[in-house]
């Protein structure tokens, strides 16, 4: 199948077999063209329509745990006795160990991220489907420091592991400069049901025409409310993916327009929340990311902060209904984290 896309006047030509060596032929012609001519584009044109927030720390996009608040009451209460009681080199040793902490937080961890490896046991699960693997890369926020070097991590992992599937679960930007650099360092993302994305709220507020774009560049398909049917051993998965509920026009009827009642529907949904909705559709796994873990974590105080739409479910494996969800701590997003790593990861899904 061809896809035409209008990329400002300029038609990409691209198949949706990704892993056809002559469309690899064909990107590797076209990219430079056409990122070159993105870039330019990018610099004088703003996204085609966008509601991002004005602020970052708009209460209505981002909420900070009250936990994490009184603690951090507290520690300054505290530090202020330490300081009356034991002096100036209490006072200054605290500092330190606080400095200490704070680099770690942004210049050790989340450049550290982990492999997980993951078994997810699915009643519904056809049985030729059993034991099969989906690599999924979440959340990259890619302009972001770090997450250049963490991409390129993710896709050696994907490499290495070659899982049957790979899906990218939105928020693949966090800045409109940095979209083309998503061709460049995806391209050689293969896998053998094929790479599908989907948008997240980032995708759409910095362009989510041009991030379509880069990633047709590079073999993706982004499924916004479409689904495919891939087929292994024989037997079929529904791969359904929605657009996004923050800024995106998400749809399940259309998402699931042709796909049997009895099949094995696995959701792309980027926003864990959406859950409580969509296992009333019948899917039997949600695979998220968009919280990031809530990026620093201690035992006792839990998450520091949660997104809009991102509150009720943090990370790991949930039950919501009858559908399975795996939420993603991601790849990207603020350099800031603590006991919260971004991950990569390799999902195997078994017949329970
Ligand atoms: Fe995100």
């Amino acid at each position: 199948m061809t896809i035409t896309y209008e990329l400002n006047n300029l038609p990409i030509e691209a198949t949706e077999a990704t892993k056809a060596t002559e469309v690899a032929k064909a990107i590797d012609e076209t990219e430079v063209i056409v990122n070159r001519r993105l870039q330019e584009e990018l610099a004088h044109r703003g996204p085609s329509r966008s509601r991002k927030p004005a602020t970052p720390m708009d209460p209505l996009r981002i909420e900070f745990s009250p936990a994490w608040l009184a603690a951090g009451a507290i520690g300054g209460i505290g530090s202020l006795v330490a300081l009356r009681r034991y002096g100036w080199p209490a006072f200054i040793g605290g500092g330190m160990l606080g400095i200490a902490t704070l680099g770690h937080m942004i210049f050790g961890e989340p450049a550290r991220p982990v492999l997980e490896r993951i078994e997810l046991r699915l009643p519904n699960l056809p049985a030729a489907l059993d034991g099969m693997r989906i690599g999924q890369i979440s959340d990259t926020h890619l302009g972001l420091l770090h997450t250049s070097n963490n991409l390129r991590w993710a896709v050696e992992q994907m490499e290495r592991e070659s899982p049957e599937l790979i899906v990218l679960t939105g928020d693949q930007v966090m800045l409109r400069q940095a979209i083309p650099q998503l061709t460049q360092l995806l391209r050689r993302l293969r896998a053998p049901l094929g790479v599908y994305a989907i948008a997240g709220n980032h995708d759409h507020w910095e362009g989510l025409r041009d991030v379509q774009a880069a990633l047709q560049l590079a073999g993706i398909p982004m499924l916004i409310n479409q689904n495919r049917r891939l087929t292994w051993n024989g037997a079929d998965l529904w791969l359904i993916g929605v657009d996004d509920v923050w800024d995106g026009e998400l749809d399940y009827a259309a998402a699931l327009a042709g796909v049997p009642d009895d099949s094995f529907k696995l959701l792309l949904g980027h926003a864990p929340d959406i859950a409580d909705d969509a296992a009333g559709y019948g899917f039997d796994l949600q695979l998220a990311g968009h919280v990031h873990g809530g990026h620093i974590r201690l035992p006792l105080l839990g998450a520091f902060a949660r997104p809009r739409y991102g509150r009720r479910y943090l990370d790991g494996i949930y039950q919501v209904g009858n559908m399975a969800m795996y939420v993603s701590r991601g790849l990207g997003g603020a350099p800031l984290r603590l006991f919260c790593p971004p991950e990569a990861a390799i999902l195997t899904l078994r017949r329970a």
